[in-house]
């Protein structure tokens, strides 16, 4: 087995069973918030210091020279040249109202570039995959698929996915680009989950992303499924995607949405 496939089975494998976690132990009256980041809405739950603890241990105990980069803090540097990246809970408002698009995302980087990628949706039985050249597949209890990004879709008939900061003005920005943005596509989904968006667009469940503000463990997953299903993930001109903007599409449509972003001045706040 290549270094990419061996990476992904553990990626999978650990993201599966942190899931599995995620849904049993979830108190019935809601996770504990024990501790705010960038604004009071910007939570942490015990549930995501629990599921980043596990996953660092599993991948940890299968490779012990590996470094990370986790949301929660799990963060260390390894002397193997892989390095993962791990998002415990993306969609944690989600999570906090039971509302079911959330997931576990963990990619793994060997030498800086991300080979591997895993998202967990357990509340959706839907678990995505992909290896760098190798393509990318969703799994479900009847089987895997492979998935390929919509292409050519005009930006007006575009089902465009976005999201939105924790902190009041990047917000007030953020709405500000909305409202140029909104008259030129079909509609706009806010479903509260950076993966689960990237994911639905390597599916062809909406069409493009676009977002300011989302980190390296938000998206390293997500855009290598992206990409392996034949999409973009880019920022402005041809810029690397990353906090500063991060856009993604099919061919044809990326182009499309990239211009009217790059006319409403989006990285002004
Ligand atoms: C958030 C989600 C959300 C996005 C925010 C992210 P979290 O991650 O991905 O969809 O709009 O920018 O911070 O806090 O739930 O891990
Ligand atoms: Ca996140
Ligand atoms: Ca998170």
């Amino acid at each position: 087995m290549s270094l990419p496939d061996e990476l992904l089975e553990l990626a999978a494998e650990t993201a599966r069973e942190a899931g599995r976690m995620l849904v049993d132990k979830r108190p019935a009256d809601g996770p504990d918030v024990v501790q705010t980041k960038s604004s009071p809405t910007d939570v942490v739950t015990q549930m995501d210091r629990s599921a980043e603890a596990l996953i660092i241990e599993r991948i940890t105990a299968a490779r012990p020279g590996d470094g990370f980069l986790g949301e929660e803090g799990g963060t260390r540097a390894g002397g193997s040249g892989v390095r993962w990246v791990i998002d415990p809970i993306d969609g944690t408002v989600n999570y906090l109202y039971d509302l079911p698009d959330w997931a576990v995302s963990i990619a793994a980087e060997v030498d800086g570039v991300a080979v591997a990628g895993a998202v967990e949706m357990p509340r959706r039985g839907e678990t995505y995959t992909a290896v760098r050249g190798g393509g990318a597949l969703l799994h479900t209890a009847s089987g895997a698929r492979e998935l390929r990004v919509n292409s050519r879709v005009p930006l007006g008939e575009a089902l465009v996915a976005t999201g939105f900061g924790y902190a009041a003005e990047r917000r007030a920005r953020q709405a500000r680009v909305l409202t140029g943005v909104l008259p030129a596509v079909r509609d706009i989904r806010r479903g509260g989950s950076c993966c689960v968006d990237l994911c639905s667009l390597a599916a062809g469940r909406v069409d493009a992303y676009y977002e300011r503000g989302v980190q390296a463990w938000d998206v390293a997953a997500g855009a290598l499924i992206v990409q392996e299903a034949g999409g973009r993930v880019e920022g402005l001109g041809g810029a690397p995607a990353g906090p500063e903007l991060t856009i993604a599409a099919g061919p044809g449509t990326f182009e499309a949405l990239h211009d009217v972003l790059a006319s409403l001045d989006p990285l002004h706040d």
